[in-house]
């Protein structure tokens, strides 16, 4: 892959698995948690979707707390344990190849960006959480533009800032619907396809699938 000049990662599903805080309650929960995890995170998505739609904007953290309440209902899970389940979702695990994949990326020197649904805030506190601070040139955050992914408004972020071609960034998601977004909108899209899915038809094919962020390094 020729004239990539920034890496620009999508967070939540990507860099941070959004089935840790769900997985860290498996024994209160029950069997059911990897369902319920799943339901919260549809959930979320399909509401980022709607109120973008709708133009009833709520930021990401809102929109989490909304959709949790409703999977909790959906799942009969203790109302009690909801605040446990939003402070875990605020310090959410990165996949165990995130960091050392980035500082070796950083040492080539690329730009290095997250561009992502999550608010300033939540975006911060999961890298500081993490120890991933120093690694990010920047944190896009759709608050700036008040309107979810995939709309172009999103994409266009990192384009305005960095004042390069659009092909010349890699954009990196697990969530195949951002890889077509991104894709749609002219960035070189990767699928990061940990768990063997199946892609979307949404008139865009990865330029790449890996299963891990670390085989980044050898195809760029
Ligand atoms: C994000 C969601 C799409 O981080 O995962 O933007």
């Amino acid at each position: 892959m020729k004239n990539i000049k920034a890496i620009i990662f999508d967070a939540y599903g990507t860099l941070f698995d959004v089935n840790s805080a769900a997985e860290k309650c498996k024994d209160k929960i029950g069997d059911k948690w990897e369902g319920f995890a799943n339901y919260w995170r549809t959930t979320q998505l399909e509401y980022t979707w709607l109120r973008s739609l709708m133009k009833k904007h709520k930021d990401f953290w809102q929109i989490t707390e909304d959709s949790l309440d409703k999977s909790m209902k959906a799942f009969k899970i203790n109302i009690e344990m909801k605040n446990e389940l939003l402070n875990l979702y605020k310090v959410l695990s990165p996949y165990p190849e995130v960091k050392e994949t980035l500082e070796k990326l950083k040492e080539k020197k690329y730009k290095l960006a997250i561009l992502s649904n999550g608010t300033p805030s939540l975006l911060h506190e999961l890298v500081n959480s993490n120890n991933l601070k120093n690694l990010f040139d920047d944190i896009f955050s759709i608050e700036e533009v008040k309107v979810y992914k995939p709309s172009s408004k999103v994409y266009e972020m990192p384009i305005k800032k960095y004042n390069i071609k659009h092909e010349e960034v890699a954009f990196l998601s697990a969530n195949t619907w951002d890889v077509s977004g991104g894709g749609n909108y002219g960035f070189t899209s990767i699928w990061v396809n940990r768990n063997n899915n199946v892609f979307d038809n949404l008139d865009y094919k990865p330029k790449k699938q890996i299963t891990g962020l670390n085989q980044l390094l050898d195809i760029l």
